[in-house]
């Protein structure tokens, strides 16, 4: 069994690095192969929106970093992502491998399925409301399961250190991973913290038309008072379609995606001819 960590952030035995190598330690101990990708030490360019990939089920025509990180991807079985929390949500290079990653959705490669496990740093408690749910985007669009995911607190570079408790939950992380590698895809379950949504595990929603939303798997709750508190009821029809569902997926490629294609080719005369004004607009001769 082959277990990849990924770091994200660009600190040398920063505490993101040393919880992923502290998780790796406990997967090795357990017998686990281990290997180790820096993201932050690949050039990734932006996706550049060809969607050749989409529509032409073609390889990436982009040749830099993604593809080491995608080989790598696919020569393991099981991945832990480590990232630091950068206003808000995770540091900049995972944006920009996630939005490569549409070359994986459309593209050669099929999702496999493979166990991933989400290591979350930031500096404040409250300042993280993006990370969680922006790395399960990550991991989704690696085709990985998140069955593990935590957010550890911790400043200045390899602070996390004398946090026992933090390392102890790395390792626990360690351990979870290696114990879903080595189950069969059916008897895999989530082991993180349950969160809010019972789809996703995530606590961020927004409201649309009265009607409270998760924010990433859009599984739809009601409000109800409970307790001096309230209680989210969750419609159980959007908990199983949710955004990340097969069925979900499949419908947002066939209805919104795919015609998108034939409809543009079928406008870019009317397109082509009215952005003539903006061709030549603020362009220095
Ligand atoms: C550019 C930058 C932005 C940051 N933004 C946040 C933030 O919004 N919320 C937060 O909790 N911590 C933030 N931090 C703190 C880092 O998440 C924290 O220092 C973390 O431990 C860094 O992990 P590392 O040592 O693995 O790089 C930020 C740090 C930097 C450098």
């Amino acid at each position: 069994m082959k277990i990849l960590g990924l770091v994200g952030s660009y600190r040398k035995l920063g505490n993101t690095e040393v919880l992923v190598k502290e998780a790796l330690m406990e997967a090795q101990r357990l017998g686990a192969k281990i290997d180790m990708l820096r993201l932050t030490d690949l050039r990734i360019e932006p996706c550049k929106g060809c969607m050749a990939c989409a529509f032409k089920q073609e390889e990436c025509r982009i040749s830099d970093g993604w593809s080491t990180f995608r080989d790598k991807l696919i020569e393991n079985d099981a991945v832990i992502l480590g990232t630091p929390t950068y206003f808000l949500g995770p540091a900049g290079v995972i944006k920009m491998i996630t939005d490569r990653n549409i070359a994986f959705q459309y593209g050669a490669i099929q999702h496999s399925g493979n166990p991933g496990a989400i290591i979350g740093v930031s500096g404040v408690k409250g300042w993280e409301p993006f990370a969680l749910p922006m790395l399960n985007v990550f991991m989704f669009t690696c085709g990985l399961r998140v069955i593990d995911q935590v957010m550890f607190y911790a400043q200045g570079p390899g602070e996390i250190l004398l946090d026992e408790s933090a390392l102890k939950r790395a390792r626990r992380v360690g351990f979870n991973i290696f114990e879903a590698a080595s189950e069969s895809a059916e008897k895999r379950t989530y082991v993180g913290e349950q969160g809010v949504c019972p789809a996703c595990h995530q606590n961020l929603f927004s409201v649309k038309n009265g009607v409270l939303e998760c924010a990433l798997c859009q599984a739809k709750a009601e409000v109800k008072r409970a307790n001096g508190g309230i209680k989210l009821v969750f419609d159980s029809e959007t908990l199983k379609s949710h955004r990340w569902s097969e069925e979900a997926l499949l419908k947002n490629f066939s209805l919104a995606i795919l015609p998108s294609g034939p409809r543009f080719l079928k406008e870019r005369d009317e397109i082509e001819k009215r952005s003539r004004k903006y061709r030549s607009f603020l362009i220095k001769k």
